[in-house]
């Protein structure tokens, strides 16, 4: 067995097509609900900077089969205690020791990096990789929900959500415009209010410049990133905005990223409003499109049942698991 990094820049065709592959047979099992990626699409997220920090990727071959397949990566800017670690052996091949080996061969890379936590997100709850987890000594410190809005299935209807009194919703996409660029930043701190349980998680640190940073990163990508935000007549400021991509190798399928309201903006039905001009928004503009998915922690009732009301269903539970660094290298031994 030869664990390897894989290099992105440099791979072939063959290389991607096996990857595309492998991770379909083994998502069909681990990530239920999820239709997998098509060969674009990983090579699209293997080659396009997440903005998130450095990532290495990583193969398991044996007489050149590909077995396996694992993501470290770096956070760069909040949480850079952490180095994030997923790995996948093919389904036919598990319980053989292949997981540990894999883990103990990208330890000096963990040491290395000087982070002192190992994070392993979204753990399909109940898989194979929950059991993996926890016997290599990784403790569960967060439980999130995967929920999907599957367009066919849903009736439109849903969103038609009237707009609070004294609150006006705009929506655009790539650019937040110069005057809402100062309360749109204050807005998305609201995220730091979502349960985090036992998670230490440090949220992004939400400037003017940061929001530019990130709408870079999208743009550069070739990703249609879109915002709806609510304003407060009366002060002018954005207090509630929901976002969310489309990647180009993954044209059906939308992902939500943040929904936040500011405390003092709580109770109104903001976020359902927000998130139901989203829907319109995006299926007047994308009409072919198949779905939305958004995860949220799993004890964030109002999150989840806004989400019930405009049509998505629960797909799965999730988890993050981790450890020290320092306790998974006594574990494993180098
Ligand atoms: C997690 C994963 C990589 C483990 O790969 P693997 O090669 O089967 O792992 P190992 O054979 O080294 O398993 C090591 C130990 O983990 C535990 N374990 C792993 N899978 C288990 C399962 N399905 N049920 C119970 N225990 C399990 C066992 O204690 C096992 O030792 P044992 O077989 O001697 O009892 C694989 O199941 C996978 O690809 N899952 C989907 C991806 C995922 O969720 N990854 C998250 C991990 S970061």
């Amino acid at each position: 067995m030869e664990f390897a990094p894989f290099d992105p820049s440099s791979a072939s065709e063959a290389d991607y097509e096996a990857i595309t592959e492998l991770r379909a047979r083994m998502h069909a099992v681990d990530r239920p609900g999820t239709p997998p990626l098509s060969l674009m699409a990983t090579v699209e997220l293997m080659t396009s900077d997440d903005g998130m920090g450095p990532r290495t990727f990583w193969t398991a071959r044996e007489a050149d089969c590909l077995l396996g397949f694992a993501t470290v990566m770096l956070p760069d800017r909040e949480n850079t205690d952490m180095a994030m670690v997923f790995i996948e052996v093919d389904l036919d091949r598990r319980r053989q020791g292949i997981g540990t080996a894999f883990l103990r061969a990208l330890l000096p890379s963990l040491q290395v990096s000087g982070r002192p936590r190992v994070l392993a997100v979204n753990i399909t709850g109940g898989s194979d990789g929950e059991q993996f987890a926890e016997a290599m000594g990784l403790v569960c410190t967060y439980r999130n929900l995967l929920q999907t809005l599957e367009v066919e299935s849903v009736d439109p209807a849903l969103w038609d959500v009237s707009v609070p009194d004294g609150y006006r919703l705009y929506g655009w996409t790539h650019a937040v415009p110069e005057e809402f660029i100062v309360s749109y930043a204050e807005a998305r701190k609201a995220i730091a209010d979502a349960p985090s349980q036992d998670l230490a998680w440090e949220e992004t640190d939400w400037t003017p410049q940061r929001v530019r940073d990130e709408e870079a990163v999208f743009a550069a990508a070739g990703q249609d990133y879109r915002i709806v935000v609510a304003v407060h007549e009366h002060s002018g400021e954005v207090v509630g905005i929901t976002e969310l991509f489309i990647r180009p190798g993954d044209p059906d399928h939308a992902r939500q990223m943040d929904t936040a309201v500011r405390k003092e903006h709580r109770g109104h039905g903001l976020g359902r409003a927000i998130k139901a001009q989203m829907m319109r928004r995006l299926m007047a503009d994308r009409p072919d499109l198949a779905r939305v998915s958004t995860t949220t922690a799993s004890d964030n009732v109002y999150m989840v049942a806004v989400n019930h009301s405009i049509g998505y269903a629960d797909v799965r539970s999730l988890a993050y698991w981790e450890t020290a660094t320092d306790d998974l290298v006594a574990r494993l031994g180098s």
